[in-house]
C-alpha cells in the first residue's frame, strides 16, 4: 500500500486516545469512523473531541470552520463491520491481551485485505497480539502520546513479522498528520519513550528516598536543567556537545551508583497503598485539593501548546 492509497481511517475506542486520534485525522481531511462498544462510550468519545477542538481553537492552531468539518468528517458507530473500508485500522481499546486479540480475530475477517492494523498498546506485545492472524506483515504497534491531539511523537513497533513496508507507509502518514514517528525494532516492554521516561522516574525516586534532594527540587532540576535542553538535543546530541571523554569519565564512576531497582519503590508503593495516586484522587506527591488539581491540569495544557506552537513555527 502506497500512502496515496490511504483514504480512510478506522478507530476502535472512543476513549481517551481514540478520540484523540481521530480528531488529529479528521483535521488532516481524512475520512474516519469509530466504533466503540456502546452509544454511551461514543457520547462520551464526541465530548472529549468537543473538548480537545475548543482548547485547539482558543490556541489558534485551527479556526472554527476546521473544527466543525473535522467532526462532519467522523462516523461515529456501534457496529465494527463499519470498519470494512478503512485503509488503516488503529484500535486503542482496553488494555489486554485476550479483549484485543478477539477484537483483531472478528475485524481481519470483515477488513480489507489491503489494510493496516494497527495497536496503540502501552506495552503489550506486538507479536503476541497478532499471532492467531492470518497476515501479520501489516500488523504493526502505533503507539501514541496522552494528549494525542497535543503530543507529536508516534512510535511504531515492530512485531517479529511485521514487514517493513508496513512501517513505512506508516512513517510517511504519520508525517502527513503532522506528528513525529520513531521505529523500535524490538517489540520490548516501553519501546523508546516510557524506557526512557522510567529510567528518570526510578533516579528522582531513589534521589527522594535516600534523602538527597526534595520532590520539589528535582522537578525544578529537571525542568531547569536536563528538561530544558531536552526539547532540542536529545541525550546522545547532549553527549557529543559535551565531550564523550567527560561522559565517558562521568558513566565510569556514576553509573555504579544509580537506582538499578527492579520493584516499585517504598515512597511509590506507600503512595499507591495510602491512595494517594495524584491528581485523580486529590494527593499524590504534591496537594490538589481545593481545584488545585484544575489549576495543575491547566497550566500542563497551557505550556504544552507553546511548546507545540514553536514546534510548528521552526
Ligand atoms: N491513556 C493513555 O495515556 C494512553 C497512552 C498511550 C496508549 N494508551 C493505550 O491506548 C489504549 C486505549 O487507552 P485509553 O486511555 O484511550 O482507554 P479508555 O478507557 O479511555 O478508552 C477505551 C475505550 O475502548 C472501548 N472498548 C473496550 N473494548 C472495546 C472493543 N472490544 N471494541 C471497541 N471498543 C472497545 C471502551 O468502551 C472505551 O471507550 C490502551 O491500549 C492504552 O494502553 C493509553
Amino acid at each position: 500500500m502506497n500512502l496515496e492509497d490511504i483514504k480512510k481511517i478506522g478507530i476502535a475506542g472512543a476513549g481517551t486516545m481514540g478520540s484523540g486520534i481521530a480528531l488529529i485525522f479528521a483535521l488532516k481531511r481524512y475520512e474516519v469512523v469509530i466504533t466503540d462498544i456502546s452509544r454511551k462510550y461514543l457520547e462520551s468519545g464526541k465530548k472529549n473531541i468537543s473538548i480537545y477542538n475548543s482548547s485547539l481553537i482558543e490556541e489558534n492552531i485551527i479556526t472554527e470552520s476546521e473544527a466543525k468539518d473535522a467532526v462532519k468528517r467522523i462516523f461515529f458507530t456501534t457496529d465494527k463491520k463499519a470498519l470494512y473500508d478503512a485503509d488503516v485500522i488503529i484500535e486503542a481499546i482496553i488494555e489486554k491481551m485476550s479483549i484485543k486479540k478477539i477484537f483483531w480475530k472478528e475485524v481481519e475477517e470483515i477488513a480489507k485485505e489491503s489494510a493496516i492494523f494497527a495497536t496503540n498498546t502501552s506495552g503489550l506485545s506486538i507479536t503476541e497480539m497478532c499471532r492467531e492472524l492470518k497476515k501479520k506483515d501489516r500488523f504493526i504497534g502505533m503507539h501514541w502520546w496522552n494528549p494525542p491531539h497535543i503530543v507529536p511523537l508516534i512510535e511504531l513497533i515492530k512485531g517479529v513479522e511485521t514487514a517493513d513496508e508496513t512501517v513505512q507507509v506508516l512513517a510517511k502518514l504519520i508525517e502527513k498528520i503532522g506528528k513525529q514517528s520513531v521505529v523500535v525494532f524490538k517489540d520490548v516492554n516501553g519501546f523508546i519513550g516510557n524506557r526512557i521516561q522510567f529510567a528518570v522516574f526510578r533516579e528522582a525516586l531513589k534521589i527522594v528516598e535516600d534523602g538527597i534532594a526534595t520532590v520539589e527540587d528535582v522537578d525544578k532540576a529537571m525542568k531547569f536543567g536536563p528538561g530544558f535542553r531536552y526539547p532540542v538535543l536529545g541525550p546522545f546530541e547532549t553527549a557529543d556537545l559535551g565531550g564523550l571523554d567527560t561522559f565517558y569519565y562521568i558513566a565510569s564512576y556514576l553509573f555504579k551508583e544509580l537506582s538499578s531497582a527492579k520493584e516499585p519503590t517504598s515512597m511509590l508503593q506507600e503512595l499507591v497503598n495510602n491512595k494517594n495516586i495524584g491528581v485523580k484522587s486529590g494527593k499524590g506527591f504534591y496537594d490538589y485539593s481545593d481545584s488545585k488539581d484544575e489549576s495543575a491540569m491547566k497550566h500542563r495544557d497551557k505550556n504544552l501548546f507553546k511548546m507545540l506552537k514553536h514546534i510548528h513555527s521552526v
